[in-house]
């Protein structure tokens, strides 16, 4: 027989399961013996905010108008327990991302872009630094498993105070810093050895479970006087019980972050394989909230590839509170443009794609510690255009609230919604387009 008519001609390739890609990593593991390590999200098209759309006033509703209607944006967080709850004035937030993960400089600029766009920024991993404390009007300080950086002044210096107990790309696991990247001050602020490799511990030494948790809540109360707001972050895996388990610890806000949400470096089979998107873990999270009578008075912050305004109202309108944008706002800062395109390829890669943050080799200076790299971010630019960026995604989330006839960013809800598949549908309980049907419940 010449040619098999079951081999598709036009695509010349082992398989569907053993695709090229597919391949090469086997290749790479038979040579190198070591996984592949990478930053940034998950690159598996996933249900997402885009399978949403919003239905817009017609007839039956009324928009509102632009020029002379107002629609408010902001947020208080924190309104349980602390007695200086935060109020932003975008629901807009800057995701944890540790100083270590990115360059001072980096950091610096998050905290001018938040301040400026009226929003707050968060430490990470590795501490905080004067530089960010300085140029952060409000900054949430991170209590991590790692305990990198943890220091009882800085928890004082902060407006809020992040437990985080998990990430959206590693749920289950802990943080990593390649050596490349542990410069003498890293090494300082993080009590650990210059150049050699680090993992963080995945579990918090002081808490087995929620009740452990409650005590370590109340003791971080005690430490600031009841008042920062606590937030505890969870990676999206069962977000019905965690953030139930949550606000049974004391939380004041929850910070669910989805598989989508970026890292500054993982194992590739932990960013693809752990965790569930953010599209099917909010509706959960606001079902858990709503059951304890405690939904809008535990905030519900989510995170996991947001990148536009229409990502922010679908969020709001599935019941969260607030977003927090990691990677998106990296990009704002400066990573993987184009006019560095000539350096992304000397790394074997390209701009857009370049996705190898643990190596610290980063030309636009946002993921590395090498000074010469660092100093070409002027934190100054960088801080404005993130800035600018936080602004057009308030702005977007208000043209969608205000056509839907809403009067403040809060009003959107899952009514406002349909969608385009089954999956999101079913995931965001909202009725598939053009029906009055939402998968799992009766019509
Ligand atoms: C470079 C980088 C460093 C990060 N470092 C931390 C960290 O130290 N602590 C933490 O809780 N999450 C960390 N994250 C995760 C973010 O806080 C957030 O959950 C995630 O970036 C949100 O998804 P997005 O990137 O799609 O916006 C990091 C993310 C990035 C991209």
């Amino acid at each position: 027989m010449s040619e098999s008519k079951h081999i598709p001609q036009t695509a010349p390739q082992f398989s569907a399961t053993f695709d090229p890609y597919t391949l090469s990593e086997i290749r790479r593991a038979a040579a190198t013996g070591i996984y592949d390590i990478r930053g940034a999200g998950t690159k598996r098209k996933l249900p997402h905010f885009d399978d949403l759309l919003f239905l817009g006033a017609s007839v039956s509703r009324y928009p509102l108008e632009g020029y002379r209607e107002k629609c408010g944006t902001d947020v208080v967080l924190g309104t349980r327990f602390a007695k200086k709850p935060i109020h932003l004035k975008t629901p807009v937030t800057i995701a944890g991302m540790s100083f270590g993960a990115l360059s001072a400089q980096a950091k610096e600029a998050l905290g001018r872009g938040a301040s400026i766009a009226g929003t707050s920024t968060t430490t990470g991993d590795g501490g905080m630094t004067p530089e960010e404390r300085g140029q952060s009007k409000t900054l949430v300080y991170q209590y991590l498993p790692s305990r990198y950086g943890m220091n009882p002044d800085d928890l004082r210096k902060a407006d809020a105070i992040e437990v985080v107990i998990g990430q959206g790309a590693k749920p289950g696991g802990g943080g990593m810093l390649l050596g490349q990247k542990i410069s003498p001050r890293v090494a300082r602020m993080r009590c650990l050895p210059e150049g050699i490799d680090q993992r963080s511990a995945c579990r918090h030494p002081d808490w087995t479970g929620p009740d452990d948790l409650e005590i370590k809540i109340l003791e971080l109360r005690e430490i600031t006087d009841w008042e920062k707001p606590i937030y505890v972050k969870v990676g999206a895996t069962r977000p019905y019980y965690d953030v139930a388990l949550a606000v049974k610890a004391g939380a004041d806000v929850v910070v669910l972050d989805g598989m989508q949400g970026g890292t500054a470096a993982t194992q590739e089979v932990f960013i693809e394989h752990v965790g569930i998107p953010i599209l099917a873990a909010i509706r959960p999270a606001v079902q858990a909230l709503q059951d304890l009578g405690m939904h809008r008075k535990v905030q519900l912050i989510v995170s996991g590839g947001i990148r536009n305004g229409a990502d922010v109202a679908k969020a709001l309108a599935l019941g969260a509170d607030a977003v927090a944008i990691g990677t998106a706002a990296l990009v704002a800062l400066g990573d993987n443009d184009p006019h560095l395109e000539d350096e992304y390829r000397k790394l074997g890669s390209t701009a857009g794609a370049y996705d190898d943050w643990h190596e610290g080799r980063d030309p636009a200076g946002i993921t590395t510690q090498d000074p010469e790299l660092a100093k070409r971010l002027d934190p100054v630019q960088a801080g404005r255009r993130l800035a600018n960026y936080l602004s057009v995604l308030t702005m977007e989330a208000q043209v969608i609230a205000r056509a839907c006839g809403k009067s403040h960013l809060h009003n959107l809800e899952p009514e406002d919604l349909v969608a385009l598949t089954l999956e999101s549908a079913a995931m965001a309980q909202v009725p598939l387009a053009g029906t009055g049907w939402i998968p799992g419940k009766p019509l």
